[in-house]
């Protein structure tokens, strides 16, 4: 059975969603989707930048899973924080999605205009059209900075991590808030090397799971959000059958101990796009 996590305005979260990060827009991403619910999957996490919102919703649609068992999250993009376009660009969002509420809206990258963002969230929030708001890439200087004038804590922040970048200071620090952690990036990202190591294999084979079973189940039992991508149905399945077995505390400190302390992704103090 599938684990969630209750956010703190009481949402509960499915703790594993199909990213869709560079899944092409069409019939890959239409796929993919129909792919995860039909797996049972009831959680997948898009965003306006990913350029795929159309076909997510219309995975949705086809998958004949009902729009209220799924846990539907997009992100706010950089142009349109710096343009102050949030409401605007989030009524833009559900329409290409085809849906009248996201269950997750997210500010995609501190982008210069995060602040009036948040402000803006928190009207859609308050409509009733996001049933939770949140932050995505944000470092612990910014939730600091974003509590200083707000009285509305994000219910999440999607960050990178994985077993080679935990980033495990901000994930206990934005524990210690009543934030929510999602990683992005959980398998180490495209073209990464985390998959191949022998000792993930090594582990997996004690529990008969594959490398990236190992790892997703590293961050269930860690308390993250996990947010896995593949455009291949059978990994799609795979990454899914993870409710089943427990890693020992032994095999949950030897995927720590793959720590490199390099980032796979962008530095979120330190970004121009
Ligand atoms: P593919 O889409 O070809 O399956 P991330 O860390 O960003 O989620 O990266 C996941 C990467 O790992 C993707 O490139 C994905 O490629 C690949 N992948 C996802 N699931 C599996 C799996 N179960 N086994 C091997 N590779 C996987």
């Amino acid at each position: 059975i599938q684990s969630t996590i209750t956010l703190n305005n009481g949402t509960v979260i499915p703790q594993v969603g199909l990213g869709v990060f560079q899944t092409p827009d069409g019939d890959t991403t239409v796929k993919a989707v129909t792919a995860a619910l039909e797996a049972g999957y009831r959680h997948i996490d898009t965003a306006r930048i990913y350029g795929n919102e159309e076909s997510v919703g219309e995975g949705i649609r086809r998958s004949g899973v009902p729009r209220g068992d799924i846990f539907l999250t997009t992100k706010l993009w950089n142009d349109d924080i710096r343009a102050h376009r949030a409401k605007d660009a989030f009524v833009e969002s559900l329409d290409r999605l085809g849906v009248d509420y996201v269950d997750l809206y997210l500010i995609h990258w501190p982008a210069d205009g995060w602040r009036q963002a948040w402000s803006d969230m928190q009207e859609i929030y308050a409509a009733g059209r996001a049933k939770a708001i949140g932050v995505s890439n944000f470092q612990r200087h910014h939730l600091e900075e974003l509590l200083k004038d707000s009285d509305v804590t994000p219910a999440a922040d999607q960050i990178e991590s994985s077993p080679q970048f935990a980033n495990q200071e901000l994930v206990d620090f934005a524990h210690g808030l009543g934030i929510a952690v999602e990683a992005w990036s959980p398998l180490g990202g495209t073209g990464g090397t985390l998959l191949a190591d022998p000792r993930l294999a090594e582990i997996g084979a004690k529990y008969g799971k594959s490398p990236a079973q190992v790892v997703i189940r590293w961050h269930i039992q860690r308390g993250v959000v996990v947010l896995p991508k593949s455009t291949h149905a059978e990994r799609i399945r795979q990454n899914f059958d993870v409710f089943d077995f427990n890693l020992a505390a032994a095999d949950m400190a030897a995927v720590s101990a793959l720590e490199t302390g390099r980032r796979n992704g962008a530095d979120p103090d330190d970004f121009d796009f």
